[in-house]
């Protein structure tokens, strides 16, 4: 995948900006009557912000979708952006500052997620409505999210992982200790996850995963989205999750792992 200014970009991009676009609209306006109700701000945070655009493109960076989609809704915000590389700062800073922004507050920062979020995490109330999406270009950092969310204060606050499943696959195959996607999955405090299906000819099998404590989640099948406690979700998950040698030894002995049995 070309990589400019440590920003990933491929023909995925585009259904990944689709997909984020998706999601939000979809998050954001059933959270737009619960934030009314309790007069409260929907919070955002994008871990890995960007410079506000895809490169090479003239698709939108994460925060601009955001802030266009929460504009468009209506809800009132406060979006949290961050960002480790210096350039990406400064783009985004000046994108962002072209935008309109009626309805939020943005603030930017610099520097890595992992000691960022934390201090993020320090502004926001108890019980607050919103979403953290979390888009590494690599392998995302599971342990940042897990830490974050054994916190019970963000218990309405979902989450949106952009997942490349042959990475972390791989990684496995090296270091034989390293858990599965699912192992990472289930150690972050959300009761439902909904996954988005995959694209055959996509090597690197790029997905999202999005996990949250509502149970009424539903599929968005038009989008790609369905919880993995639906056949269709589980297949994909299964899928995503277990190497071919795996997927061969399961259909031999037959035998029940954790993972197929979801
Ligand atoms: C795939 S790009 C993000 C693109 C962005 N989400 C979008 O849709 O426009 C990944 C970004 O994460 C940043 N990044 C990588 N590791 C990071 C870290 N540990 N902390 C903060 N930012 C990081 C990179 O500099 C890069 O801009």
């Amino acid at each position: 995948m070309p990589i400019e200014n440590n920003v990933g970009y491929s023909k995925e991009s585009s259904t990944k900006q689709e997909g984020l676009r998706a999601m939000l609209a979809y998050q954001i306006g059933v959270c737009k009557y619960i934030t009314k109700r309790y007069n409260t701000k929907y919070v955002y945070i994008d871990t890995n912000a960007g410079p506000g655009y895809v490169p090479k493109s003239h698709l939108d960076g994460s925060p601009i979708i955001f802030i266009k989609m929460a504009e468009h809704i209506g809800i009132s915000y406060n979006a949290y952006c961050i960002e480790k590389t210096k350039k990406n700062v400064t783009l985004l800073e000046q994108y962002i500052g072209n935008q309109r922004i009626a309805h939020g507050n943005c603030y930017i920062y610099r520097g890595n997620n992992e000691m960022i979020l934390p201090q993020v995490c320090n502004q926001i109330k108890d019980g607050s409505y919103g979403l953290v999406y979390h888009d590494q270009t690599k392998v995302p950092n599971f342990k940042m999210l897990q830490t974050m969310f054994n916190d019970y204060r963000f218990r309405h606050i979902d989450c949106l992982i952009r997942v490349p499943a042959t990475a972390i696959k791989r990684v496995r195959s090296r270091y034989t200790e390293k858990e599965t996607l699912v192992e990472e999955l289930e150690k972050i405090n959300k009761t439902h996850w909904t996954i988005r299906k995959l694209n055959p000819s996509d090597r690197w099998q790029w997905t999202f995963l999005f996990g949250t404590n509502w149970k009424d989640v539903k599929n968005y099948k038009s989008k790609g989205f369905y919880r993995i406690d639906s056949e269709i979700g589980k297949n994909i998950l299964k899928y995503a999750n277990l190497t071919a040698k795996e997927k061969a030894i399961y259909k031999k002995s037959g035998q029940q792992t954790l993972e197929m049995v979801l």
